[in-house]
C-alpha cells in the first residue's frame, strides 16, 4: 500500500513538473508573439524568427540567450517580471536554440 501511494505521488509530481514546463513554453510563446516579433520581422522579414536560426546568429549559449532576452526586453521597455523572461527564454530555447541549461 505504501509503495502504491508513493508511486502515485511520484507520478503526480512528474506530471505536474512536465505540465509546468509546457505551460511556461506556451506562455513564453504568447509573450514573444505579442511583444518581440515586430522589430525582428523588420530586420529579417517573415515572422522574424529567422533571426534565431540564421548562420551568423549572435547568441552562442544559454547564458547569452538569457542576456539577449533581457537586453531586448529592456529596449522594449515592457518591464517584464523574471518569470516572464524565463518563459520567453524557455520558449526560444525549446523551439530554436536547444542549448543545455
Ligand atoms: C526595439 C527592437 C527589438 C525588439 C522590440 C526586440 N528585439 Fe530582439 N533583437 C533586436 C536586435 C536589433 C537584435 C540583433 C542584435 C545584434 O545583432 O546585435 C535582436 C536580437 C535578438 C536575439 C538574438 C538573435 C541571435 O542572433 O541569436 C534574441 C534571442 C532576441 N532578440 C530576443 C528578443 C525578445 C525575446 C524580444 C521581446 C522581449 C525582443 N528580442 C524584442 C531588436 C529588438
Amino acid at each position: 500500500m505504501r509503495l502504491i501511494i508513493s508511486s502515485l505521488a511520484a507520478l503526480g509530481l512528474g506530471f505536474s513538473l512536465g505540465t509546468a514546463q509546457a505551460d511556461d513554453i506556451q506562455k513564453g510563446k504568447n509573450l514573444h508573439q505579442d511583444n518581440c516579433i515586430s522589430c525582428h520581422a523588420d530586420m529579417v522579414g517573415g515572422d522574424g524568427t529567422d533571426l534565431y536560426t540564421r548562420d551568423n546568429r549572435i547568441v552562442g549559449d544559454y547564458d547569452h540567450l538569457v542576456r539577449q532576452v533581457n537586453n531586448c526586453n529592456a529596449q522594449l521597455g515592457t518591464n517584464w517580471f523574471d518569470d516572464e523572461i524565463e518563459a520567453v527564454v524557455a520558449y526560444l530555447n525549446a523551439e530554436y536554440y536547444q542549448f543545455d541549461e
